[in-house]
């Protein structure tokens, strides 16, 4: 468990965090927030890189300042600016991590070797850093993340860089480790989508507060996306579906050739498509949406 208790944190005089609780228990917590909110903050305090002024953090009951050589054996972490010396290959930034980690070197290359194997890039081992694409040096990040499959793993934005298979290599594997090796994850994001699938539990900070924390599947049963596209080959459709939603009081906007309309409920979704025979689709996932509801469209 991560255990956050009344904390206060500031870069400068202002502070980001004031008297700041949050627990996390889920196996794989979505952390999300506006550009700014606080997450990467968050995390530094958590493995002890930033130092709070007041409060308490623990992951598994250890404290990242006192007991920092023993968290880091337990706590994997990639950093959202994963950036290791560019000059040594992805062989031996897997060996040198793993030794930090309190790994023996030769099992430290087998694993994150077989993590890489999964991304199809262990061709790349004795490649040096420099010469890796953003992808990939965002594979070679969560791979280092999971070296001696820790307790904790914490990714700072880990898909961000990834083409769409990667990505679900990504996702899926962090599901499996979950379930299959007992680990716990915590994925800060702002590729909801992915959370979706592969969260179990979402916390929101907005401004250094806590905005919402709730299970994935209380969001999915109680959330409902409130805005469908409905896309048109031509003008006239377009005006006439136009016409005959607005006549029946719905809230609809042109997009280019598409009609953007607002519903309030299931009912009216079923509605409108008697209304108009045309494909419908959610502009935004159910999260996405709890987003946009909780922290609206203000942005700093
Ligand atoms: N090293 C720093 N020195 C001073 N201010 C900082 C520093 N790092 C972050 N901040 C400020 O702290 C606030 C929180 O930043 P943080 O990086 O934690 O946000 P974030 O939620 O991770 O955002 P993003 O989604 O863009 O990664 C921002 O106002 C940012 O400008
Ligand atoms: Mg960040």
């Amino acid at each position: 468990m991560i255990n956050i208790d009344k904390i206060t944190f500031g870069y400068g005089k202002d502070p980001i965090f004031e008297d700041f609780s949050l627990q996390m228990n889920g196996k794989v917590t979505g952390l999300i927030g506006q550009n700014g909110a606080g997450k990467t903050t968050l995390v530094n305090l958590m493995i002890g890189l930033l130092r709070i002024k007041d409060g308490s953090i623990t992951i598994d009951g250890l404290s990242p300042l006192k007991q920092r050589e023993e968290l880091l054996k337990r706590v994997g972490v990639m950093f959202e600016d994963s950036d290791f010396p560019q000059w040594a290959t992805i062989r031996e930034h897997l060996r040198f991590i793993g030794q930090l980690r309190g790994m023996d070197a030769a099992e430290a290359e087998r694993q994150g070797l077989a993590t890489l194997e999964r991304f199809g890039i262990t061709e790349k081992a004795d490649e040096k850093f420099q010469k890796l694409s953003a992808g990939m040096k965002q594979k070679f990040g969560i791979a280092q993340a999971l070296l001696g499959y820790p307790n904790y793993v914490i990714l700072d934005e880990p898909t961000a860089n990834l083409d769409v298979n990667a990505r679900i290599t990504a996702l899926e594997y962090i599901q499996d480790l979950a379930y299959t090796k007992d680990m716990n994850f915590v994925i800060l994001s702002h590729i909801l989508h992915d959370l979706e699938r592969v969260c179990d539990e979402i916390v929101v900070i907005h401004k250094g507060r806590l905005l919402k924390q709730s299970s994935m599947a209380d969001i999915l049963k109680e959330g409902m996306v409130r805005d469908y596209t409905v896309r048109f080959t031509s003008p006239e459709e377009q005006e006439k579906s136009l016409e005959t939603l607005q006549k029946e009081g719905y809230e609809v906007r042109k997009r280019g050739l598409a009609l953007e309309v607002h519903v309030e409920s299931r009912g009216d979704l079923e509605k409108i498509q008697e209304l108009i025979n045309e494909d419908i689709s959610p502009v935004r996932s159910i999260l996405e949406q709890l987003f946009v509801d909780l922290v609206g469209g203000e942005s700093d």
